[in-house]
């Protein structure tokens, strides 16, 4: 018998996004973001929500473009961008990161994150608490050591980071079970 555990943020698994702007200063910031995901194919666009409190809120509202990242490590530094504020840290600067102007949006992306999506903002949804941002995914950028034979990126070398909604933790991703749009097909065929 399931057991109620009431209205609350729980989803299994969620993406940990790393938002990079620019700041009313100019200066590049990055912050994580679990409450995000694609949410459209044509256009391409993905979802982040935040709250009013964050530094990176005012730079969204601002310069309405930010990069998104998706790195692997769970090491203290991607730790570090969603427990500091880059109204007070320098994150680039304390993580060692090179912020790289994007070509196509007034964002920042980091040159060590072998992954990025470059998004302009498309919509602005108030929710509550969270502001839900939908930016169009103007290009994706990714280094070649994390791409497979048939040039799309390949998840067991990008080794995103995923996270626990219920204990707050930094999970890796596991192994291939099976061929999405493919497996299952063999019971109705
Ligand atoms: C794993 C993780 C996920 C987070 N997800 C979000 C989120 O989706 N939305 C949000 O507003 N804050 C989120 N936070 C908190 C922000 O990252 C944190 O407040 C950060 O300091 C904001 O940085 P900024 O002020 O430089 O923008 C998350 C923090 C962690 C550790």
């Amino acid at each position: 018998m399931k057991q109620s555990l009431g209205a609350k943020t729980l989803l299994f698994p969620t993406p940990v996004l790393m938002v990079g702007t620019y700041d009313h200063e100019g200066k590049p910031n990055i912050m994580n973001a679990a409450w995000g995901g694609i949410c459209c194919s044509q256009p391409p666009c993905i979802a982040v929500s935040l709250r009013k409190a964050t530094h990176t809120y005012a730079a969204i509202v601002e310069r309405k473009l930010y990069c998104r990242h998706s790195v692997g490590k769970a090491g203290e530094t991607s730790g570090l961008y969603g427990v500091a504020s880059g109204r007070d840290v320098d994150k680039f600067a304390v993580a060692g990161l090179t912020a790289v102007k994007s070509d196509l949006v007034d964002a920042p992306y980091a040159a060590e994150f072998p992954f990025v999506l470059e998004c302009r903002l498309l919509h602005t949804l108030e929710i509550g608490l969270h502001t839900q941002f939908v930016g169009e995914i103007m290009d994706v950028k990714a280094d070649a050591d994390v791409l497979g034979a048939d040039g799309l990126p390949d998840i067991l070398k990008l080794k995103p980071l995923v996270y626990d909604t219920g204990h707050r933790g930094y999970y890796g991703i596991g192994s291939l079970l099976g061929q999405a749009f493919s497996i299952g097909k063999e019971l109705v065929e």
